[in-house]
């Protein structure tokens, strides 16, 4: 199950997304906004990110204008890893090393034909564990405040 959210600035994103999911047969939980009508980014990345976080939906997808200040904001939810990716090597790279957990993209700087292209790359990449499964220890680490450098 997919968490969904965004802003206006990436509503146009978000429709060629769900079409996407849609037409592929992959479950997700709509928390919008369902228009270009002016809303709050913090709104949709905490909604979406509290559900990843509890474990409602395994990945989330958050789309604001520049995909940054979403982004932000669903990074101060504890166990969210949540990237801006403007490229496909960005998009296979922060699940494969990273472990990323939500994929967050603008609809002012990337196409929609892009954000349906990193999203389908998102959800395809497995994590790589090894050396990398200890560096997201260590964010995680950071993020609870025993980090010991
Ligand atoms: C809204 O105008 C815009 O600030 C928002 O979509 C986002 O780009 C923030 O980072």
């Amino acid at each position: 199950m997919i968490a969904l959210g965004c802003d206006h600035g990436g509503y146009n994103l978000m429709v060629a997304i769900k079409k996407y999911l849609d037409e592929k047969n992959i479950a997700y939980k709509d928390f919008g906004t369902d228009s270009e009508a002016s809303v709050d980014y913090p709104v949709y990345a905490y909604k979406v990110a509290t559900e990843v976080a509890g474990g409602g939906c395994e990945l989330g997808i958050l789309c604001c204008g520049t995909g940054i200040g979403i982004s932000m904001a669903a990074n101060k939810v504890k166990g969210i890893r949540a990237a801006v990716v403007n490229n496909e090597f960005g998009a296979e790279m922060t699940r494969r090393h990273n472990h990323a957990n939500i994929l967050c993209m603008g609809g002012r700087v990337i196409t929609e034909e892009q954000a349906v292209k990193f999203t389908d790359i998102f959800l395809n990449t497995p994590e790589e564990g090894g050396r990398h499964d200890n560096r997201v220890a260590m964010i995680t680490a950071i993020e609870n405040g025993e980090f010991e450098p």
